[in-house]
């Protein structure tokens, strides 16, 4: 449901340097030199270009950076753009010295292997992914000769999907230095004519907004926006970029009719968009989480919503709150009319909702189906009506049914296609391929909160999103025996301000008329009529379109076709499943596009950056890293979706995750038991974290360097006056001068001020303190009577962003973001894990291929995550040295 056109570019950053320093060097220049301002670590981008074609809602992007090495060494420049989860990929070249090495678009598995491959002949190969909320970003780096100059192109395409009321293109704009020649150019063509066309950037200033030139007429609009040098500077005098942030280009159509169809070359779109009907009355049971995980924040959060949704409630709907916990509890025994005493009373009821106990998701979900159907049968709702359950939860079912699958078969029993069932998964704690399995098979959808300050806010939009009913069991009926490859063509409910699109391929190539049967249940009757269209009226529309790239129906279709197939795949089973996969994957190869079944492999030829490439003379601070390196043939593979996170366990090995590299590096420290070492640190928030290292039961004398684990966790916030002490027998919270003691026998969730605590008896816990980062403790127990090894502690961060740019320690330094490149990958001493040599941190250091545990799912026997390990504890890698980080006491 993304209606954002969304994308990011971070544009060509040199490697290895930080642009700080250059910046910093020449911005208090008097007499500018133009060189100077425009090349930053040895790198111009003399071009950059986001070209957008919009021909109805089919968007086809491409982005165009230039840029010329104008140092006398070869450097690594890089291009990251950030797109849409939405979008595909449908192009890709990079152009060096005139010549173009174009990327070719393969089936996964295919892909992998010629990456592999790459990677076995000691060729350096990059695999390439990252997520934020909305986006996936995309990063090829290439090596450049001085003097060379590389141009970069990307295509993508997506078709923009309509939401209250406007089609928004999302565009985050981040160059990270000036650009003699930049541009976004918009253009738009929508055949049923332009109503309304709107840009504005989050970092524009009064000063540059008419840089922006907007401009529409009937059919066509037009955006540009062209910023000078000048206007691209923070200041006068600076060379640092004002543009960072989003740009956003919205815009409707006009609407003379409900229905819009296209017909071109053998394929047809129409668009459904009816407009003056009246709202359908809804009925709403909004299925809550209020399980112990949900305290704190995130409760907090959701009453807020839900009292700001209660706001919006119409008069004529019905609604019900019903919240598990451990036990199911209703607010009303039966939907009730959202009369203003009925809101008032439901205000004070959510005001009051509180956390407890476990989470029992099949009662709570069950009962508000069956509180729904048996609405229905009794008529207590009103017949012309729309039904929705929303439910929202942070958790795994771990009461009442627990079984996934059943709870999914019990549901799908129940609601028997009659209502969309809506799922909220809030934060990274829920089994979120569960909630989208479930509500996709009841004509819902899922949707993540993240769990961030606006998560009120992200529960009120989805609300926004669907609290308009228009229409239920809309059907759009085409003749049988004319078309084939029809998408999806029946829904259960058509939102105020959204669009029904469906495409069709023509069985006759050159039939060029089409009629289509409209159905759907309104508020007051039946709608219910036929309309029609022929290929020369789309012909005629579009004349006055230049530009237009003729297979745009047809790409739309291909592009709708398999979204919809790849929903469909998420649900299916067995052979079913294959045969979406395979259709999928046909399309995807066919239409080129990008997808989670095929990649871009992007591949150098050999030799290119062999010639002299060694030669260079070279420069202060960097050139040591890259001179004397050779860059043979580089794959790149471009896929989907990691997370970041860091964690110590075991050894202790320390894992670092570089989700811009798909990548992770890990190493371990070497100390003597009873070593405390600091692992996190933050000046700001108070927080730090140390550990106490335990050894074996008795040392071994063969060994070089004894086993040694963290057998005691010191967790504390100075200024909450906080201690949190975690050994793997018991767990002691000390809050001034008050001691609070549990074990690991307990089931505990503890929500005080500034602290939030959940202890999963004998498995782990999960620790937020005020509204700063959480820590996951994994409890490692071992068999009582092992004759060596002792029980300990591993010790999990997901989200560091609530901790501040300051936080040091061995963890804490790597929440910063950090990159690194590896070169030369060649056999080590075991056949089994190469070696190679990795760039990180201005140093140049010999790494190793491992693999190590990653124990927060499985506390048993962990994951293998592979990774780059780095020797000598962490040595390059880490700042100063191991020995540093050696504190007194655990506080
Ligand atoms: C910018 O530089 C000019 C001289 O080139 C100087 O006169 C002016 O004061 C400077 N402006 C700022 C804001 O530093
Ligand atoms: C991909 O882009 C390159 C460079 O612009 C171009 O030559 C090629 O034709 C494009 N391929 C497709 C399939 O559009
Ligand atoms: C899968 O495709 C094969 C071959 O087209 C077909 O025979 C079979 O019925 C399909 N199975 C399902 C479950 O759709």
């Amino acid at each position: 449901m993304e209606n954002h056109l969304l994308l990011c570019i971070f544009l060509l950053i040199p490697a290895f340097a930080s642009s700080d320093f250059l910046v910093a060097h020449v911005r208090n220049i008097k007499k500018r030199n133009a060189d100077n301002d425009l090349v930053v670590n040895g790198i111009e981008i003399y071009s950059m270009k986001i070209d957008s074609k919009i021909t109805s809602r089919f968007a086809h992007n491409v982005i165009t950076s230039r840029a010329v090495n104008r140092g006398n060494v070869h450097k690594e420049v890089f291009f990251d753009v950030e797109l849409p989860k939405t979008a595909f990929i449908t192009n890709f070249s990079m152009t060096i010295d005139g010549v173009t090495y174009p990327g070719t678009i393969k089936e996964k598995e295919v892909a992998k292997k010629q990456y592999e491959k790459a990677v076995s002949k000691g060729q350096t190969a990059g695999l390439v992914k990252a997520s934020g909320r909305k986006t996936e970003k995309f990063t090829v780096s290439v090596n450049i000769e001085a003097a060379s100059k590389v141009t970069f192109e990307l295509t993508y395409e997506e078709l923009l999907k309509r939401q209250f009321g406007k089609y928004e293109m999302f565009i985050k704009v981040k160059p990270k230095q000036l650009v003699k020649d930049f541009e976004i150019e918009v253009n738009i063509f929508e055949p049923q004519g332009i109503t309304e066309l709107e840009a504005e950037g989050t970092f524009i200033t009064n000063d540059l907004q008419n840089i922006i030139k907007k401009f529409f007429s009937d059919k066509k609009g037009h955006i540009s926006f062209r910023p000078t040098l000048d206007q691209q500077r923070t200041c006068a005098n600076c060379s640092q970029s004002v543009l960072d942030g989003d740009f956003t280009v919205r815009y409707d159509v006009k609407r003379t009719a409900p229905d819009d169809l296209q017909i071109v070359n053998g394929y047809f779109v129409h668009f459904f968009a009816p407009t003056n009907l009246p709202k359908l009355p809804k009925n709403v049971i909004f299925v809550i989480d209020i399980s112990g995980s949900m305290s704190g924040r995130e409760i907090e959060q959701t009453r807020e919503a839900l009292l700001k949704i209660l706001d919006d409630i119409k008069e004529d709907d019905f609604f019900n709150f019903i919240l598990f916990g451990s036990e199911v509890q209703t607010w009303k025994e039966t939907l009730i009319k959202a009369t203003p005493e009925n809101l008032d009373e439901a205000r004070k009821f959510v005001r009051g909702i509180d956390t407890a106990g476990m989470t029992n998701l099949h009662g709570g979900i069950m009962r508000g189906i069956d509180m729904l159907n048996a609405a229905h049968e009794r008529n207590l709702v009103p017949r012309r009506s729309a039904s929705i359950i929303i439910m929202l939860t942070d958790g795994q079912p771990n009461v009442g049914v627990s079984n996934t699958q059943e709870i999914q078969e019990h549901v799908k029993k129940a609601i028997e296609g009659k209502y969309p069932l809506y799922n909220l998964g809030f934060g990274y704690g829920v089994d979120y391929s569960f909630l989208e399995k479930m509500a996709l098979e009841n004509k819902g959808l899922a949707r993540r909160i993240y769990p961030d300050s606006d998560a009120a806010l992200q529960l009120q939009g989805f609300y926004d999103e669907v609290s308009n009913p228009m229409l239920t069991d809309i059907e759009l009926n085409y003749p049988e025996n004319e078309i084939s490859d029809l998408t999806k063509n029946s829904f259960k409910h058509f939102y105020d301000g959204s669009e029904i699109v469906v495409a069709g391929r023509f069985i006759d190539n050159n039939q060029n008329h089409l009629t289509v049967d409209v159905r759907g249940e309104g508020a007051n009757d039946a709608l219910s009529y036929t309309t029609q269209q022929d290929a020369q009226q789309t012909d005629k529309a579009f004349q006055e379109q230049e530009y237009i790239f003729g297979d745009y129906i047809e790409r739309l279709w291909a592009y709708l076709t398999i979204e919809q197939l790849l929903e469909k795949r998420i649900a299916a089973t067995g052979e079913e499943k294959e045969n979406l996969t395979a259709k999928a994957l046909d399309l995807s190869l066919k239409y080129k596009f990008v997808t989670p079944l095929t990649s871009m492999v992007v591949t150098k030829p050999e030799d290119y950056n062999n010639q002299d490439g060694i030669a260079d003379k070279p420069i202060e601070g960097t050139a040591q890293a890259i001179t004397g390196v050779t860059l043979a043939p580089q794959s790149y593979l471009y896929t989907a979706h990691p997370t970041w996170y860091t964690s110590v366990d075991g050894d202790p090995h320390f894992i670092i995750s570089v989700p811009q590299k798909e990548d992770a590096i890990c190493f371990n420290i070497n100390e003597n038991p009873g070593a405390v070492l600091n692992l996190i640190n933050d000046p700001v928030t108070g927080i730090t974290v140390n550990g106490e290292l335990i050894g074996d039961k008795r040392a071994n004398s063969d060994a070089k360097i004894q086993n040694t684990y963290f057998g005691k966790l010191g967790i504390a916030n100075k200024h909450l006056d906080l201690k949190l002490t975690v050994t793997p027998e018991k767990i002691t919270i000390q809050n001034g001068n008050e001691k609070t003691g549990f074990t690991w026998l307990d089931s505990v969730t503890l929500q005080q001020e500034g602290l939030t605590l959940i202890i999963n008896r004998k498995k782990n816990l999960v620790l937020s303190m005020g509204s700063s980062a959480s820590f996951v403790i994994v409890l490692h127990q071992v068999w009582k009577k092992h004759p060596l090894h002792q029980d300990f502690l591993g010790l999990y961060t997901l989200e560091s962003d609530k901790l501040s740019e300051q936080t040091h320690g061995l963890l804490g330094q790597f929440f910063h973001p950090i990159d690194f490149t590896i070169l030369e990958i060649h056999p080590g001493s075991d056949p089994k894990k190469p070696d190679a040599t990795m760039i990180v941190k201005n140093n140049e250091l010999t790494v190793t291929r491992g693999w190590q545990k990653d124990y927060r799912r499985d506390p048993k026997h962990g994951v293998d995550i592979p990774c780059w390990f780095v020797h000598n504890n962490g040595a390059g890698l880490i700042d100063g040295v191991h020995t540093d980080y050696i504190v007194s006491s655990l506080f």
